[in-house]
């Protein structure tokens, strides 16, 4: 997989509050010269490095609840701007001015002359080095991701309130909620309570766009989780991209994309345990096979998939539209929605031909009753996870949630993605620390490994890799019934690169 790299800066800084920062972040001076600080009521002299502004007040500005005493939120906003009197620890004063911020930093008094807790230190600064603290301290809140604030972490995601997919968004809102809940009511992260904005995708690209707009400019969101808007399949993952917005939940085909963590497998790992398997155990890699789409848009990834058929050594492989004629071919990989895999059944029933035929299970799971007996061991298909994934922790903490949300079992896939969706998130963010930023979540999500989730394989992202999963189980329906038969266990599948 293909990932581009995106450490893009969020805003330029000028030197002068570069300098701003280093002295803010690490306690030095562009100078040479060192950088002291009188701490405690004892005033005694230490240097600055021994304690920068943000070990105290946060990379972020935004303070940490420690000890007794809290370092107030240092956003120019908050301390300079407006008309109002303000407060924080039990002081009440006006607005700062550069000079009274200077006073305070260095002498531990307010503008309106309080004397400032003890706990937080007064610097011994040059002209310069104030004049550079307090450039970058104007640009603080700027250099912060959005959502974070100091009591909230926003989170967004897309779900449709109507058409074709309300009824699984109702059941990815009732996850996310449920689980959001249970964290905040467990303290939240550092801290922080989440919160969770929805923007309606509606009925169509236009619309959808427009959603995604606004949830990127203006619903001040930190990530995106488990959004349902395959409208925006073709454009999200660049979008993503360019707003720099980190996202967990099912990733569009091939998109490759830096900012998306997706919970589970791809439909190409998925299809390629099918072939793996289909190779070592049913020795179909000389038969000849089709990869049978239904929608044309899914022409290029039905190509990509003959191309990975090729690599792992399958001859006669060959990718192909859905028509009005019985396909050929001794194998089939399908790929479309259930009515058009039923369609596929009835025209190889007509000409009397029943190859092996493999399919992703969350695609086609709606039709699998109604496949006829004469396929009875000839399909296959991938699931994710299996029920003997299911620990007893895991199966009773989904079915506690499934009782107060008044799920039951269907949509049990979207259920289990939403699910591990918000679990690797709040796993990343509890890394990630009390200076939450975008670019630390990626570095978190990217170090997670073999989390366990008591409903699936162990999950696993990494600096290449986005998706938790790399392969699925596969099953085989016996009919009639269909009774489900696992035949080969999740093991990720292995990358194979043309000879
Ligand atoms: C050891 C912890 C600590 C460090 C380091 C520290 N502060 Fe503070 N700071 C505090 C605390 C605690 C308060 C709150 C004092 C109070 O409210 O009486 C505070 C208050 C302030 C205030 C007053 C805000 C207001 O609303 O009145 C400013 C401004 C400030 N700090 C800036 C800085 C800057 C700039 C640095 C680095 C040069 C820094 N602080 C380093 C702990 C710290």
């Amino acid at each position: 997989m293909l990932i581009a790299s995106s450490l893009a800066q969020a805003l330029d800084l000028t030197p002068a509050e570069l300098a701003g920062k280093r002295l803010y972040r690490e306690g030095l001076s562009s100078s040479d010269a060192q950088v002291s600080a009188r701490v405690g009521a004892a005033d005694m002299l230490v240097p600055a490095s021994v304690v920068p502004c943000g070990s105290c007040h946060g990379a972020d500005g935004l303070g940490r609840a420690e000890g007794g005493v809290r370092p107030p939120p240092l956003n120019w906003q908050r301390l300079a701007l407006g008309q109002g009197l303000r407060s924080s620890n039990g002081r009440t004063y006006p607005a700062y001015t550069e000079s009274s911020l200077a006073r305070a930093i260095q002498q531990g008094r307010d503008p309106a002359g309080n004397r400032l807790d003890p706990a937080m230190p007064r610097f011994v600064l040059s002209m310069a080095d104030q004049r550079n603290l307090t450039a970058y301290l104007k640009r603080l809140a700027d250099e912060r991701d959005p959502g974070v604030e100091a009591q909230t972490l926003r989170l967004g995601t897309l779900l449709p309130g109507e058409g074709a997919l309300a009824g699984p968004a109702r059941v990815v809102a009732a996850v996310l909620e449920d689980q959001i809940k249970q964290l905040n009511q467990q303290g939240g992260i550092h801290g922080r309570q989440l919160q969770l904005i929805n923007v309606d995708p509606g009925p169509d690209l236009a619309s959808a766009e427009r959603a995604l707009t606004q949830m990127l400019e203006q619903e001040q969101v930190f990530a995106l989780i488990a959004p349902l808007a395959p409208a925006l399949d073709a454009t999200l993952a660049s979008r993503l991209e360019q707003a720099r917005m980190p996202m967990i939940g099912t990733a569009p085909l091939l998109t490759g994309s830096t900012q998306i963590f997706d919970p589970l497998p791809g439909l190409d790992d998925q299809l390629l345990s099918l072939a793996d398997y289909a190779q070592s155990n049913l020795m179909l890699q000389q038969a000849s096979t089709q990869i049978v789409y239904a929608d044309p848009a899914q022409a290029s990834f039905a190509r990509h998939l003959e191309q990975q058929l090729q690599n792992r050594g399958w001859r006669e492989v060959k990718a192909q539209a859905l028509s009005e004629q019985a396909p050929e071919g001794q194998a089939l990989f399908f790929l479309g929605q259930g009515e058009d895999f039923a369609r596929l059944t009835t025209q190889l029933q007509q000409v009397g031909r029943t190859p092996y035929l493999f399919a992703a299970a969350n695609q086609v799971s709606s039709q699998l009753p109604q496949v006829p007996e004469a396929w009875s061991r000839r399909v296959f298909l991938a699931y994710p996870f299996v029920p003997d994934d299911w620990t007893p922790t895991g199966r009773q903490t989904l079915s506690d949630m499934r009782r107060r949300q008044g799920l039951d079992g269907r949509q049990g896939v979207l259920q289990v993605s939403t699910w591990c969706a918000v679990q690797l998130l709040g796993d990343a963010l509890k890394r990630v620390g009390r200076d939450a930023s975008r670019e630390k979540l990626i570095q978190a999500l990217e170090g997670l490994h073999d989390v366990q989730t008591g409903l699936t394989p162990p999950l696993s992202f990494g600096p290449g890799r986005r998706q938790g999963l790399a392969g699925a189980h596969v099953v085989t329906l016996e009919m009639p019934g269909p009774v489900f038969y696992p035949v080969a266990a999740y093991r990720p599948v292995a990358e194979v690169i043309a000879p």
